[in-house]
């Protein structure tokens, strides 16, 4: 972290102008007057010196210096780019596995050195990029031992089938094979090729050996490749090999490797959600029909579950409306118990009320609310007659993506769920623009087979107004994973723009 008095370095080391603002319950005007004046009442100074862990580092409210949590600030990816047409891509995961906090430092194979220039991979990381096994100075500075071993994570993007095989067979013959032999840390291996070099048994064969001790492979993606051809071969997208690194280092086992105490995992875990509010809906809703009847749904409230928790650790503060569930609140989040439909509105509208001009940054409307309510209800339960069954008089509930979307006091970013047993693009699209979200996941209810609503699986159709990604089949909390690190992108872009 850099040492720096400039108010502006506070303003981004906080998460922005707004985020600022609210930390320090004061308007644009005010913080803008603290800009001109390059000074900050010591109150304030004080209430975010204490803050200031809770984002990654120290603040001395004297002096306004930033310093370090403490010495091992960020977790340590040794990136190793070998020498594929996809090494261009490893430049913009550099860029995003730093907004997510991650320290990287870079290996290049001298293959590598064909297609980028370890200038600009050294640009991004900030660090000496690391190529020759026999340079003195490396060795004297940081030999090969010293890079695995400070490494808390070997990261191989792009892979080719020479390294792949290489890594299979124990080859040691340059710097970047050599690592692979000598790190205890896990290594996660992106592959980017040709499809029939993918396909090539060979290449199977050193996969299927690689993945026998333990070595984690994302991707390849399906789809065209840079050479022309379709198949599975693509580099996985960025977004998804940082959902998968981070499910890896987040998850309660790997913890212990990369924290020496507990007290340390709260600055160390990425929070690139920190400052931002989120509230999320999830689970069915009850309609009463009598008493002791309702319409209901089988949905169980998993996804929106998974996304309330991944949002939370991810640092956002999470308010999650939940129907009737048979789950536990995630940790960190504040649950809101509702019913129906109507409970629900009211409870999102509530929250979205701007209280200490503080404001919802971004919906995630994830429940499965009922489209029916009874026109009315009456006190005593409906009994069987000699006339037949009853004749249910129904209304629409109220549409809550919907009325999120067009409410005066719209988040940012309003995301919407859609499950569909037919036509799902289309109806998804049209959904987007009808109920003015900004994003939709749309999934098929009925997936291989099974229900989404009772499974731990989701597969989903991914749908902005510039870009629709598909998301291949995954455990609800990958999914939530993977929409946690768009929605970080999406905070990190916009807040940029409007900081600029
Ligand atoms: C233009 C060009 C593109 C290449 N793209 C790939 C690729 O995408 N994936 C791959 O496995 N090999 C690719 N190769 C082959 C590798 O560069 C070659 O196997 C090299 O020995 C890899 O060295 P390294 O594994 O030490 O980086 C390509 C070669 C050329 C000339």
């Amino acid at each position: 972290m850099k040492y720096q008095e400039s108010l502006t370095y506070l303003i981004e080391a906080f998460g922005g102008s707004d985020n600022l603002q609210k930390i320090l319950g004061v308007g644009p005007s005010a913080l803008s007057n603290y800009r001109r004046r390059e000074h900050l009442p010591f109150n304030q100074a004080q209430k975010l010196s204490e803050l200031a862990p809770d984002y990654g580092f120290n603040l001395d409210p004297y002096s306004l210096r930033i310093s370090p949590v403490n010495k091992k600030a960020k977790l340590e990816i040794l990136l190793i780019i070998t020498g594929g047409i996809a090494a261009y891509k490893s430049l913009e995961l550099i860029r995003r596995l730093q907004d997510f906090e991650f320290s990287v430092t870079a290996v290049m194979t001298e293959s590598a050195h064909q297609f980028i220039t370890p200038l600009s991979v050294s640009a991004l990381t900030g660090n000496k990029v690391y190529s020759d096994l026999f340079d003195l100075t490396d060795e004297q500075e940081m030999g090969h031992i010293q890079l695995a071993r400070k490494a808390d994570l070997v990261l191989i993007a792009p892979a080719t089938a020479n390294f792949i095989s290489k890594i299979a067979h124990g080859l040691a013959d340059d710097l970047a094979s050599t690592i692979c032999l000598v790190t205890d840390a896990p290594i996660f291996v992106v592959p980017a090729m040709n499809p029939h070099m993918w396909a090539n048994l060979a290449t199977q064969e050193n996969c299927r050996i690689l993945r026998n001790r333990e070595i984690t492979f994302i991707g390849p993606d399906d789809g065209d490749t840079a050479c022309g051809e379709n198949g599975s071969g693509r580099f996985a997208e960025t977004s998804f090999i940082i959902s998968i690194i981070q499910k890896k280092l987040l998850s309660n086992e790997n913890l212990n490797i990369f924290f020496e105490n507990k007290s340390q995992q709260k600055h160390l875990i990425a929070k690139p959600l920190a400052g931002k509010r989120i509230l999320i809906t999830a689970g069915p809703t009850f309609e009463p029909i009598d008493p002791v009847r309702f319409i209901g749904n089988r949905s169980s409230g998993k996804q929106g579950y998974a996304i309330a928790a991944a949002c939370a650790l991810a640092g956002a503060e999470v308010c999650l409306v939940s129907g009737p569930v048979n789950l536990a609140a995630p940790s960190d989040t504040r649950l809101i118990n509702i019913e129906t439909a109507e409970q629900m509105q009211q409870a999102c509208a509530s929250e979205l009320q701007v209280a200490n001009g503080l404001q919802i940054d971004c919906v995630i409307c994830a429940a499965a609310v009922s489209d029916w309510q009874m026109v009315e209800l009456g006190d005593l339960k409906l009994k069987k007659s000699d006339s037949g069954p009853p004749q249910l008089r129904l209304k629409e509930t109220p549409d809550i993506l919907s009325w999120v979307g067009h409410h005066p006091s719209r988040p940012r970013l309003v995301i919407g769920f859609a499950a569909e047993t037919d036509t799902l693009k289309q109806n998804a699209q049209s959904k987007r623009m009808r109920k003015n979200a900004d994003w939709i996941l749309a999934n098929s209810v009925i997936q291989s087979g099974e229900t989404v609503f009772n499974s731990d699986k989701n597969e989903i159709l991914f749908i902005s107004e510039t870009k629709e990604e598909a998301w291949a089949a995954d455990n609800k909390q990958a999914i939530a994973q993977k929409l946690v690190v768009h929605i970080s992108e999406y905070f990190s872009s916009t807040d940029l723009d409007r900081n600029c």
